[in-house]
């Protein structure tokens, strides 16, 4: 049996067979036979625009890997600054590779004092972290215009250094400008993790986190690095296709990782597990989801049909942050919600499991973290995968991003002065 398909236009009784390639089929063939025929594919469900060899996900069988290698090894045995060098790099460091890179990342974590007094302070006191994390980035492309220079492999592996280490710098920042708390800089003895809960939380005198806490930090890290073409991968993506410098491609996904159907998901949950408010409630509220009203955040996933695997080790971890911190009150109309769900025809029947944020609330929340923090927290390490996905394409010299559509609107009418109207 070959491995193509034959596509054949009934119109003329032409056909085309074209090749089944990585799982794909060319859609330049399509258009040869076609021409001005469009797939009509709303929200890409159906369509690969990207050849990657950063992430494999399998979401029918809850498998995702990094280059390669299983979430699950990579969250038990690795580091984030670990994982985020094989996502640009496309091979685990060796230690001095590895030695060099921590070195590098490390000593890009400040950010200009002009940036953070004149940009930050123009917002209002009570600003959401998330808008000025995104408008500082793209900020920041104003004080790096060499970054400009896309086609410079070194430039824009300098590029993506820099915003690595400066993405949790510009977090902390945002958190302590919406607190009204003094900036707290970089220290940069303190490894990633530690050095983020350090400019987030120290408030003068001795401060030394749990390494559990620091651990889970660095775990929540690990896993929210890449997820391949998810919507605000596409959005950098997009952006970068246009030639945009990485400041500029790290904004746009900022701003679609931003809503609540994405990076928005884990802001959701709390609010909807607060809403929810006692265990008592979690039936009627799952009836009211079935009814229409409203959706059941942190569950449900555009490519995972069965348990998203980061779900999975973010549940063990929560166990393991709520030993040092104490056990989240939420946490057991959470469990609830989960058993009631999984059990629930409604949820079954579309293959409703819970996603990467139902569970990482509930630990942001215990180490401290308000719940407009949350989606920020998903920014810094998303980072590095996006980045990678930039870079990939930039090297892959691909074409700019520029769908078609399925025009619905009036014929050509001529143009009715506004008094006769
Ligand atoms: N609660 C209740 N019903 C749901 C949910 C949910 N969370 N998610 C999907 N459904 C239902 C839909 O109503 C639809 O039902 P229907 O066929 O009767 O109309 C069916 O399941 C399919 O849903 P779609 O909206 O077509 O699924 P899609 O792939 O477009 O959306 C998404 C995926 C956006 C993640 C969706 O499941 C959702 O809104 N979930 C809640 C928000 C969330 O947790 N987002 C985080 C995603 S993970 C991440 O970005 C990190």
């Amino acid at each position: 049996m070959a491995d193509s398909i034959t596509i054949t236009d009934n119109r003329t009784g032409e056909s085309i067979e074209i090749p089944i390639v990585d799982g794909g089929v060319d859609a330049a063939e399509w258009r040869k036979l076609l021409p001005g025929i469009w797939f009509y594919d709303p929200g890409f469900a159906t369509t690969a625009a990207a050849r990657s060899a950063i992430t494999e996900l399998d979401g029918e069988a809850g498998i995702l890997r990094y280059r390669g290698y299983p979430i699950e090894q990579l969250a038990e045995q690795s580091t984030f600054l670990e994982v985020a060098y094989l996502l640009v790099h496309g091979e685990l460091p060796d230690a001095d590779q590895y030695a060099t890179w921590v070195d590098e990342v490390t000593h890009h974590t400040y950010i200009h004092e002009n940036f953070r007094k004149r940009i930050y302070d123009a917002f209002h006191y009570d600003a959401h972290p998330m808008g000025l994390l995104t408008s500082g980035v793209a900020g920041l492309s104003t004080f790096y215009p060499e970054a400009k220079d896309i086609a410079d492999p070194a430039n824009r592996l300098t590029q993506i250094i820099r915003l690595i280490a400066k993405m949790p710098t510009l977090a902390a920042a945002a958190y302590r400008f919406s607190k009204g708390q003094p900036f707290v800089f970089p220290d940069n003895d303190l490894d990633y993790p530690t050095n983020f809960l350090h400019m987030m939380f120290q408030i003068g005198g001795a401060w030394e986190p749990h390494p559990a806490i620091v651990r889970a930090m660095d775990l929540l890290f690990i896993l929210h690095a890449d997820h391949e073409q998810n919507c605000s991968t596409t959005a950098a993506r997009v952006v970068g296709s246009s030639h945009a410098d990485p400041y500029t491609v790290v904004a746009a996904a900022c701003a679609a990782l931003y809503g609540p159907r994405h990076g928005g998901a884990n802001e959701a949950v709390l609010k909807m597990l607060d809403e929810i408010g006692s265990y008592d409630n979690v039936d009627a509220f799952v009836e009211s989801v079935k009814n229409g009203q409203g959706r059941l955040m942190g569950f449900g996933h555009r490519v995972y049909k069965n348990y998203d695997p980061r779900a999975k080790i973010i549940k063990q971890a929560a166990y393991d942050v709520f030993e040092v911190t104490g056990k989240n009150p939420l946490l057991d109309i959470a469990l609830k919600l989960e058993e009631v769900a999984l059990a629930d025809e409604y949820f079954i029947s579309r293959k409703l499991y819970p996603n990467v944020d139902f569970y990482s609330g509930l630990i942001y929340q215990s180490l401290g973290f308000p719940i407009e923090m949350f989606t920020v927290l998903f920014a810094i390490p998303r980072t590095s995968g996006w980045l990678s996905h930039w870079n990939e394409l930039l090297a892959q010299d691909s074409r700019i991003a520029r769908p078609r559509q399925l025009y619905v609107g009036p014929g050509v009418r001529d143009y009715v002065p506004i008094d006769e109207r």
